[in-house]
């Protein structure tokens, strides 16, 4: 059943290829298209294009609907086209002409828009949440591990101290930054554009406001083409949001990958948390830190992705905007994976309390060398030169104390003005 059917029958082979796996993607979607469908009835009720009965028994027949979605028993069949249309072919069936007027000054474009709206709405609120969680912990693991030193590097080659508090709180403080940038993807998420209808609004009087505040939304797209030009946008900038943080966790997991390394033999997991090689039996492979590197790199292609699909398309929808969702979709489970699977890891991480004990660590002391001399009044040029001489004669013997004690050093992790930076993003 096609609601556009105008008695011709379309090609299966076009209709195949024309919804593709929009029927499967729609599923996670059609819980939004009931909550609008909703707002919508109660907007054609208010404005008189349905009788409060009439309103009433959509609204019911709306909710039974939405608790099937949520049980999982909601299906499309192969003859309905989308969500939307398998939605009105319920609420006709059950309603008769009440179902059919559901549709009354609205648009398939409109209301698949309003649905992926609210989704990503949602679906920001969870990465966010998650992402604060993971903060929380690399902020207590940064407390915990303070006093632990490891070597910093500089082109993978051994450079200056560095402590496990300095190194889990950096991306405590990176994780703020893709805070502001989730923010900003949910600061253009939340605009009403239901009532845009198919991109040029309606003869009806249609109540957008109305809808904006039933469903929640910050304000509305109030020009009609802008809202329907939203289509692609607010996909592309909630990748956009994604991309940042999952730059944040690729890194953070390729330093673990990296530190994992028997070379490097800096911390390690629990053996539930590694993987092993079905022909080498010592092994205990990072393949969990790997798949998360692999997944966030993969989601850094998909702001790419987006732009090339949307980027030349004239105002107005096409029809080239329902593959946005086969996009966006499965980044949002990526990332939602990643972030629950570092979240379950991270409690039981172990540090190597001792890496410095290893002689071929001593040069990270030879800065403190330098600024020692400076100190005593030596010009730092020659102090640098006096501390060069000593390493190449072999003299070298470094002084481990450390005087780091400026904001944001190992001596002062400033984890407590962090917090509040972070706290203040969320308040946004
Ligand atoms: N499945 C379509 C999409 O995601 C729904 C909107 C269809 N609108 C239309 N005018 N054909 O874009």
């Amino acid at each position: 059943m096609k609601l556009w059917d105008k008695g011709s029958h379309p090609d299966a082979k076009v209709d195949r290829f024309t919804v593709g796996n929009d029927r499967e993607l729609d599923l996670a979607l059609a819980k939004y298209d009931v909550i609008a469908s909703k707002a919508h009835a109660a907007m054609l009720g208010k404005i008189g294009l349905l009788t409060s009965s009439e309103t009433d028994a959509l609204t019911i027949e709306l909710d039974l609907i939405g608790s099937d979605i949520a049980k999982g028993n909601f299906t499309i069949e192969d003859e309905f086209e989308d969500m939307h249309s398998k939605i009105e072919y319920l609420l006709t069936q059950r309603l008769g002409d009440t179902g059919k007027k559901i549709h009354t000054a609205r648009s398939r474009n409109d209301q698949v828009l309003v649905a992926i709206q609210l989704f990503l709405k949602d679906e920001l609120g969870q990465i966010r949440d998650m992402s604060v969680e993971l903060f929380e912990q690399l902020i207590a693991l940064a407390e915990k591990y303070k006093g632990v030193q490891m070597p910093g590097y500089t082109h993978l080659q051994v450079a200056m101290p560095s402590s496990f508090g300095l190194w889990f709180s950096a991306y405590a403080e990176s994780l703020v930054d893709d805070m502001y940038m989730l923010n900003a993807a949910l600061k253009v998420v939340d605009q009403n554009p239901l009532g845009s209808a198919a991109g040029y609004g309606s003869s009806f009087p249609v109540d957008r406001e109305f809808t904006s505040d039933r469903l929640g939304f910050y304000t509305q797209k109030y020009n009609v083409i802008a809202a329907q030009m939203g289509r692609g946008k607010v996909e592309k900038i909630t990748s956009f949001g994604l991309a940042t943080l999952a730059g944040t966790l690729s890194r953070f997991s390729m330093d673990i990958c990296l530190y994992m390394s028997q070379n490097f033999n800096f911390l390690s997991f629990p053996e539930e948390y590694t993987t092993g090689s079905s022909i080498m039996p010592h092994k205990k492979n990072p393949d969990v830190f790997e798949l998360i590197r692999a997944k966030c790199n993969k989601i850094q292609a998909v702001p790419n992705q987006l732009t090339l699909l949307v980027n030349n398309l004239p105002s107005g929808y096409h029809r080239d905007l329902q593959l946005t969702k086969e996009v966006i979709l499965p980044a949002l489970q990526d990332m939602k994976a990643c972030l629950d699977m570092i979240s379950s890891a991270l409690p039981s991480i172990n540090v190597n309390e001792h890496i410095l004990d290893d002689p071929k660590y001593k040069f990270i002391y030879s800065v403190e060398s330098v600024n020692e001399l400076v100190q005593q009044g030596v010009p730092f040029r020659d102090a640098y030169k006096q501390v060069g001489e000593e390493i190449r004669k072999g003299t070298f013997e470094p002084k481990r104390a450390l005087n780091h004690t400026h904001q944001g050093s190992i001596g002062d992790l400033c984890l407590d003005k962090i917090r509040l930076k972070m706290k203040a993003a969320l308040q946004q």
